[in-house]
């Protein structure tokens, strides 16, 4: 029997005071990894350097004794391993180059000649498995394919993911193509994540907010079902987090429906909402308003005790809505630790 709390809540335990961890914990809020990003050049040579993305995934566990380590890496790196051209820009976020045709689409690695490009990241997993506390889980991830082809066909994020809408609507063909691409491209990345040694995987959609009616059956449930379908079937007992952000009433059904072990929340919806319409169907994460970790006071502390009492009656991670800014107070971060755990 597994001790490890994560596991525990993503089997459907309910604890007495939920596991934690946060989206984003390794990040720019912490001097520590400021420091690490300097000494890699920029942030994409950090994630390929597997020495120190490790180096940056452990230090806020050191610090911070969290549940879980995410993998240090980004979504975007599959993109560019299936072909893509990618690059931040220093303050602006990132910038790929993009695919609006079906040539541009099977002009694409196929899902299986992504390795050798994404090899650095596995190395990532690997030494994470041998270096990390005993009771700490190891979190893989992916982006789910809508909000990853969101990216591919903008070049960039956007607020409402424009382009990508308008490419659904001008040219059906050429954007289930490049779904489908982005999913078996994933199905390939996670595995082999798994086969390194994560034992936990959670696929981030951040965009699915903007999915409405039968678009959110087709391109935030159907991939995402596919995805952990196969997985599950290549990894039995691997345990799924999905992450649909912003789907608001999405959420209701969200697990059944895509077979994810456990539905990340965000802060738009209340935790007694959740607790209501989305908890009794299995385990969820969440859902902090990441506001709070710069604001800090009384307010945070009082915020932080409302989504644990609120999801005291069934299994729960506690996490934040998003992820943790740069403007964060890493104080504000202890603090929250100590309200869920105090
Ligand atoms: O959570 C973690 O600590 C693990 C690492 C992780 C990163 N990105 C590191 C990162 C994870 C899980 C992600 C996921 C990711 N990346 C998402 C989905 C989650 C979400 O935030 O909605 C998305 C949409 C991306 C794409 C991406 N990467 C954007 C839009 C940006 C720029 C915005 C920003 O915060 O600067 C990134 C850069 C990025 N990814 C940073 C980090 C730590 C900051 C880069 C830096 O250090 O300069």
């Amino acid at each position: 029997m597994t001790t490890k709390l994560i596991l525990r809540a993503l089997a459907g335990e309910t604890l007495p005071t939920p596991p934690i961890w946060m989206m984003r914990q390794a990040g720019r809020y912490l001097p520590e990894y400021r420091a690490t990003r300097a000494k890699a050049g920029d942030f994409l040579s950090l994630c390929y350097n597997s020495d120190l993305a490790a180096e940056v995934t452990l230090q806020p566990i050191r610090r911070y004794g969290f549940d879980a380590a995410i993998l240090f890496a980004d979504i975007l790196l599959l993109p560019q391993a299936l072909g893509a051209d990618l690059w931040f820009e220093g303050g602006e976020g990132p910038r790929l180059s993009t695919i609006t045709t079906m040539a541009g689409v099977r002009a694409l690695k196929p899902a299986d000649a992504i390795h050798d490009h994404l090899a650095p990241i596995y190395q990532t997993v690997r030494i994470l498995t041998s270096e990390l506390p005993r009771e700490t889980t190891l979190i893989g991830f992916a982006g789910a394919p809508w909000t990853v082809a969101s990216y591919m066909i903008a070049g960039r994020g956007t607020k409402d993911q424009g382009p990508a809408h308008a490419l659904k609507s001008a040219d059906r063909a050429t954007f289930t193509a490049l779904i489908d691409r982005i999913t078996q491209g994933t199905i390939e990345y996670l595995s082999m994540q798994v086969q390194a040694g994560a034992e936990v995987i959670k696929l981030f959609d951040s965009w699915a907010g903007s999915l409405k009616g039968q678009d959110f059956t087709d391109f935030a449930v159907k991939p995402v079902a596919c995805i952990i379908a196969t997985l599950k079937a290549r990894h039995p007992g691997l345990p799924i987090i999905a992450f649909p952000r912003e789907a608001g009433d999405g959420y209701i059904g969200f697990a059944k429906a895509t077979g994810a072990d456990c539905v990340a929340l965000d802060n738009s919806i209340t935790p007694e909402w959740a607790a209501d319409q989305v908890q009794p169907s299995g385990c969820v994460q969440g859902n902090l308003d990441p506001a709070h970790m710069v604001t800090g006071g009384q307010g945070l502390t009082d915020a932080t005790r409302r989504v644990v009492q609120a999801f005291r009656g069934g299994p729960h991670i506690f996490n934040l809505g998003h992820g943790i800014t740069p403007e964060a107070n890493p104080d504000n971060v202890a603090r929250m630790i100590e309200a869920v755990r105090g």
